[in-house]
């Protein structure tokens, strides 16, 4: 890659955590997060708190990330930013800023597609992690996307199959809201699943044609089930908490196995990534590593914390662009429904 140096500044601001990172080329100087705890006693991200909450937050963000990376903010060569998907009010913080900051500078501005950026996490230098060789299989799983994705070349992707209704993520927060979990409930029902039982209890998987996937038909078995349950037993929730947790992340595993089984099927490409935060996800770490045994897989599993949101996954994705001389201009605006 390049020899000189190149300082990107990276913000991103889609959902509901405000965090700023800077890369020097392709390796992180530093990651910062500040996540919004106001949205928990919700059970789910309120959009108009959010915002304001990045209003608070985005300046010392910002400002830590560059005192970390032991940087001057002049040594900046270019400064990217989520432009979409996520919420408009809490990409609108983001965008603006970074536009600012960019014309008070004078640097380029790089505009970034969240869900690209997810994937290009696996292009970050570090060591003991490798990067996927195109084509390669990506299935990027969070609270608000479930797809499989062939990507071609850093920016040239295309979506094989998705969600037609609830993302992974929300299948994982939305059972652990009817099991009395808080949110975001997916870290937790991967904690309590490690010491149970994932075949105590069964639930069917949805039936979606070809590579789309549907986790809203789950989310209600798992209503009924425990109401059904809890009828009998007004105890069974918390007497059979692990068991419960182990069979839900069970079910979700497969689901998504049997779908990237698929794909590396029809398509005969068979390195195969995961991004996005329900990657963080222990089980499904597992069950795709096991891929390479049972499948032939060459599986790539993104260092922890570059699995839920963060910026410096923006910071490569920029820096790519950088590279490729792919800039944005000033009237570039948040796009709450962008696409890969
Ligand atoms: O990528 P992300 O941080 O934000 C979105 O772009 O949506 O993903 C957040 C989602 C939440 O639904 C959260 O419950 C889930 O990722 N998540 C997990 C785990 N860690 C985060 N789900 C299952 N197991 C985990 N360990
Ligand atoms: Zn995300």
């Amino acid at each position: 890659m390049n020899s000189e140096k190149t300082y990107i500044l990276a913000i991103e601001s889609s959902c509901d955590d405000t965090a700023a990172a800077v890369l020097c080329n392709n390796v992180v100087l530093s990651n910062v997060i500040a996540a919004q705890k106001v949205h928990a006693e919700y059970g789910g991200v309120v959009p108009e708190l959010a915002s304001r909450a990045h209003q608070q937050n985005i300046v010392p963000v910002v400002h830590q990330a560059i005192l970390k990376a032991g940087i001057d903010k002049r040594d900046l060569n270019a400064i990217a930013f989520t432009r979409g998907p996520g919420l408009m009010g809490s990409l609108l913080v983001g965008t603006s800023f970074a536009k600012s900051l960019a014309l008070g500078l004078n640097i380029p501005l790089i505009e970034v597609n969240h869900m690209q950026a997810h994937i290009l996490a696996h292009y970050i230098k570090e060591d003991g992690f490798n990067m996927p060789p195109f084509p390669f299989l990506a299935m990027t799983i969070s609270g608000g996307h479930t797809q499989i994705v062939r990507v071609n070349s850093y920016f040239n992707m295309t979506v094989l199959g998705e969600t037609i209704d609830d993302a992974v993520g929300e299948a994982f927060d939305k059972s652990g809201k009817i099991l009395g979990l808080g949110y975001p409930a997916g870290p937790q029902i991967d904690k309590l699943a490690r010491s149970g039982n994932p075949k105590a209890f069964k639930f069917t998987k949805p039936k979606v044609e070809g590579l789309n996937f549907s986790f809203s038909g789950l989310k209600t078995a798992i209503l009924y089930f425990v109401q059904k349950e809890t009828k009998q037993n007004p105890d069974f929730v918390s007497q059979h908490l692990n068991d419960i947790c182990a069979s839900i992340q069970y079910t979700i595993i497969q689901i998504l196995i049997d779908k990237l089984k698929l794909a590396t099927n029809e398509t005969g490409i068979t390195h195969v990534a995961i991004g996005g935060g329900v990657s963080a996800n222990s089980g499904i770490r597992k069950a795709i590593k096991d891929g390479e045994q049972k499948y032939g897989w060459t599986t790539y599993i993104p260092k922890f914390e570059y699995t839920t949101d963060n910026a410096a996954m923006i910071g490569i994705a920029g820096y790519l662009k950088f590279l490729e001389g792919n800039f944005s201009n000033q009237n570039v605006m948040a796009n709450s429904r962008l696409k890969i």
